[in-house]
């Protein structure tokens, strides 16, 4: 038995890393899953790494910035698998992170 069994999940941003991995997690655990994401190509890759897993999902494109696209995803996790119980909203973008990018001048007299 998993903890997601007979339950529908949509992972925003499931075509990148942390989304990728929490789809993967949900179907491990039972749920069919709506990857859901604007990026088209990573988003199947997830569907094809949980379907070879023995899992089920299924991709739907979306930009979770635009409400009518969410209103869509949300209705195509109903059509597809009868309902919705988790909705995990993951997808967003992540500051630039390299130290060249977050570098602040220097004040006048430091070193
Ligand atoms: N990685 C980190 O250290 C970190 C830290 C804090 C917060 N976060 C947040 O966690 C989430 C996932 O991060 P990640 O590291 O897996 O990033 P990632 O770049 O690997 O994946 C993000 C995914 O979201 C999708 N996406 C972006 N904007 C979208 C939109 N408007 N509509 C639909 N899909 C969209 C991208 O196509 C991508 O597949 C992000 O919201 C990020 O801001 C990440």
């Amino acid at each position: 038995m998993g903890r997601l069994d007979d339950k529908v999940a949509i992972v925003t941003g499931a075509g990148g890393g942390i989304g990728g991995t929490m789809a993967k997690l949900f179907a491990e655990e039972g749920a069919r899953v709506v990857v859901a994401d604007a990026a088209e190509e990573a988003g199947r890759t997830t569907v094809d790494e949980i379907e070879a897993a023995g899992g089920d999902a299924a991709f739907v494109g979306v930009d979770v910035s635009d409400a009518a696209q969410v209103e869509t995803m949300v209705r195509f996790a109903v059509d597809t698998y009868g309902g919705l119980h988790v909705l995990c909203n993951n997808a967003g973008s992540s500051p630039p992170t390299t130290a060249e990018r977050w570098k602040l001048p220097r004040a006048p007299g430091t070193r």
